[in-house]
């Protein structure tokens, strides 16, 4: 697409979605990525942590969705966790899965309530950018028919651009979900001495995104790098005609499992200590 023509597209793209926008949440929702907890169980291979169990504590405490993220390397995630997942939970599973057909074959067996399609690099450390709608398309859309088939809603890792927007409304998926990495990074003054003007630039381009992709009639999420400052802002973001927040869902999971081996510490060495001493 041409920069010149894109405001043109966007534009019609917006005007033939305006009937069908979907209802924004009174609260925006917190889906907890437990793939790090694994990450600690398949360093050492033991038994624990115990994942269905912590999704247990992720919706006492009030999680709204669990999410995972199956690696084709199947270097936290395992199948069976899935499986165990998806008999016990009591709140929406968020399956996060690259776009291939041994994916598509295990959710759709599995049933998640919702797929986010991820690109996948095998040696990344983590999910390093948007999905490529334009040479992944078929793929993606392959994976959006299985899912829709299966009655499974389908969310779609990308860029906060407008052109990831319009690929995503093309491609008919349910939601996108905004990559805020870069955005977190500056915030976190993690990208050097441009760091600030950084961090407004890609906020901007996030408010941007979110507001064409609920145009188009997306449902609009939002997740990487978050803690609990750079969080704020962008949750902040409201939507004019109804004033609720524009982003209705937020995936969050390495900050929450750094934050809960910090405040969780105290416990588990007063448990330790009580274990060796009165044995
Ligand atoms: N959303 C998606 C699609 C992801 O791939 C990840 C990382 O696995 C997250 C959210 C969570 O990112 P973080 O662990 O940085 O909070």
């Amino acid at each position: 697409m041409t920069k010149k023509g894109a405001p043109k597209k966007a534009a019609s793209a917006v005007k033939s979605n305006q009937a069908k926008l979907p209802e924004l949440p009174e609260l925006a929702r917190l889906g907890v990525n437990i793939d790090h907890l694994a990450t600690l169980r398949q360093l050492r291979g033991t038994p624990y942590p115990d994942l269905v169990q912590a999704v247990r504590v992720v919706e006492d405490a009030g999680g709204d969705q669990i999410t995972v993220h199956l690696r084709e390397d199947r270097r936290h995630i395992q199948d069976d966790d899935v499986r165990a997942i998806r008999k016990k939970i009591r709140v929406p599973l968020n399956l996060e899965m690259a776009a291939t057909p041994e994916m598509t074959r295990f959710a759709v067996q599995v049933k998640p309530d919702w797929i986010c399609i991820v690109p996948e690099k095998r040696n990344e450390v983590t999910t390093e950018g948007g999905l490529d709608l334009k040479k992944g398309a078929s793929r993606v859309a392959a994976v959006i028919r299985a899912a829709k088939k299966a009655k499974i809603r389908v969310s779609l890792f990308v860029e906060p651009s407008e052109q990831a927007m319009l690929q995503s409304a093309a491609l008919e998926a349910d939601a996108v979900e905004l990559h805020t990495g870069r955005y977190c990074l500056a915030a976190q003054g993690s990208l050097g001495k441009k760091s600030k003007a950084l961090e407004r630039a890609e906020f901007m381009r996030i408010e941007r995104a979110a507001r064409l992709g609920r145009s188009l009639g997306l449902h609009v999420h939002a997740g990487h790098g978050f803690d609990l400052e750079n969080v704020r802002p962008v949750a902040a973001i409201v939507d004019p005609a109804t004033g609720r927040p524009l982003i209705a869902e937020f995936n969050i999971g390495h900050f929450l499992v750094c934050r809960a081996a910090l405040v969780g510490m105290e416990q588990a060495v007063r448990e330790m200590v009580a274990a060796i001493r009165a044995p």
